[in-house]
């Protein structure tokens, strides 16, 4: 049996990531679309997602779009949410680029309530966040800021662009929020400013799609009612939610299943099945604030903030593992003698780099290294939790960590005071002082070629057993690989 026993009966599955993003949805969702839902929809954030799937060794990266565009040929519909905010000059170079692959996006749709990323917040988002400078080392993609003006209630939706005369309300607004003291006359001449740019660089691409945009949450909410199947896709992780993350260093909407359902325009109790996603055994973040199991620490935080040098080709060269650029990217081998001999070392600086050259961990949306660490049961059950039931756990990547001589899980903390918790404080500056209690287990060897429960190493299932126990939520599919086809279902 395939898909359909992770999915039963469900008409509506919302697909989230239990960490800190970087888990596989983007897979999970192209899985979802080619073999099951009629409607993909993103309900939250922006171009600062980055979702890989991978269909007969051909890798796709999608970022404001869904993982599902890539099946718009075959009638299915994917949907841009009110609760996104869409830099429609990304967008519109990811439409191109599924035209020159010879893809359609003929079923796109695209709420007229969604708001605007616009270049002056690009220009923010760049000053104010920059991780060396010891801010959250956002994505860059002015996500912030456009969230910001959008709750300040001085946000630009894709329908002012339609409406000139609000339009040039709504900027002149923008301007005054972002400039309180400046007189009149020069608000007016930088929204002059403002709309000028957007004429040239912008309006013609709103024209272009015009055709797309509609009330998305309205033709969901009908689509639903006629029985068709939808998968929501998340952006983000929980641990960046900006209700239920380690704020401030979290994006800036709730990626979770209550954030992500209000951000289609669909109750929250529509869905019938969630999807909590876990990297596994290991984990990752991107960006600054606090990861309690990060190998090596707050050392390798410091490294990977300066990622300058510390990309997989300037890594790759370090370890002296050989490699090839190709048009998908930089080819190598992930099993590489002197990878794994990196893997198995104790001190944290050789053992981190190990691990992200095994499991490929650099950004889909920046190239950054990612930092990794060992799976964190407590953040992983706290998340589990606010995203609801029913739940099925959706583990990925455990491939990536063949070679390993042992792995380990965190499933309480030690606190300053001596004492211990399972519970996950959200507190950055108490979560930089916890110490992880942790479980080791013994490491394994796979191929990435098993398909049935049993093939999997002993080790492995015993540990994604305990964490299914601990979580208190089934285990529902294993990802064994990047390809779309690399899963066993539970
Ligand atoms: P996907 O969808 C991992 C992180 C950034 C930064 C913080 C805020 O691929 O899982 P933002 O640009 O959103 O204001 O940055 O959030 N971040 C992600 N980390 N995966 C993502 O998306 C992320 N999107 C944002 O690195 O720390
Ligand atoms: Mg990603």
């Amino acid at each position: 049996m395939g898909i359909e026993k992770l999915v039963g009966n469900a008409k509506v599955i919302a697909d989230v990531c239990l960490q800190f993003g970087d888990t596989g949805k983007g897979k999970v969702s192209g899985l979802l679309t080619s073999e099951w839902a009629d409607i993909t929809a993103r309900g939250t954030g922006g171009d600062n997602a980055g979702h890989t799937e991978v269909v007969d060794g051909v890798r796709r990266v999608s970022h404001v779009l869904p993982a599902s565009i890539f099946y718009d040929g075959a009638g299915k519909y994917s949907v841009l949410g009110q609760g996104m905010v869409i830099n429609l000059q990304s967008l519109a170079r990811e439409m191109e680029e599924i035209a020159k692959a010879g893809l359609s996006h003929g079923n796109l749709r695209i709420s007229d309530n969604a708001h605007l990323i616009l270049p002056h917040h690009i220009d923010l988002d760049s000053k104010n966040t920059s991780q060396a400078n010891g801010g959250i080392g956002s994505t860059g993609k002015g996500i912030g800021p456009a969230y910001a003006e959008k709750i300040a209630r001085v946000g630009v939706k894709l329908r002012h662009l339609y409406d000139p005369e609000s339009l040039q309300e709504i900027l002149t607004r923008t301007i005054r929020h972002n400039f309180p003291s400046m007189p009149d006359r020069f608000v007016n001449y930088m929204v002059g400013g403002y709309l000028a740019d957007i004429r040239k660089d912008i309006l013609p691409i709103a024209e272009s799609i015009r055709g797309k945009v509609i009330d998305a949450g309205s033709q969901l909410r009908s689509w639903i009612r006629e029985g068709k199947k939808v998968c929501l896709e998340g952006a983000q992780g929980t641990d960046l939610s900006i209700e239920h993350g380690t704020y401030p260093f979290v994006t800036s909407s709730d990626c979770t299943t209550n954030g992500l359902a209000s951000g289609v325009g669909i109750p929250a109790s529509s869905i019938d099945l969630v999807l909590g996603v876990v990297k596994f055994p290991f984990m990752s973040r991107v960006g600054g604030g606090p990861f309690p199991t990060e190998i090596g620490g707050v050392e390798m935080e410091k490294y990977c903030a300066k990622n300058e040098g510390n990309r997989l080709r300037d890594e790759l060269k370090r370890a002296r593992v050989s490699y090839q650029e190709s048009p998908q990217g930089i080819v190598y081998n992930h099993n590489d003698v002197q990878i794994l001999w990196m893997l198995n070392q104790r001190d944290g600086s050789t053992q981190n780099t190990g691990l992200r050259l095994k499991a490929n961990e650099y950004g889909a949306t920046t190239g950054r290294p990612r930092r990794v660490g060992w799976t964190d049961a407590v953040a992983a059950r706290h998340a589990s939790q606010v995203n609801g039931s029913p739940q099925k756990l959706v583990f990925t990547k455990v491939d990536c960590l063949s070679g390993a001589d042992e792995f380990k899980i965190a499933y309480a903390y030690r606190l300053p005071s001596g004492s211990t918790t399972e519970e996950f404080p959200t507190d950055p500056e108490l979560l930089r002082k916890v110490e992880p209690v942790y479980t080791t287990y013994p490491g394994y060897a796979m191929t990435g070629r098993e398909r049935e429960y049993d093939q999997l190493p002993k080790s492995l299932r015993k540990a994604m057993q305990d964490l299914s126990d601990f979580v208190g939520q089934p285990i529902g599919m294993v990802s064994v690989g990047a390809d779309r086809e690399a899963n066993i279902f539970v």
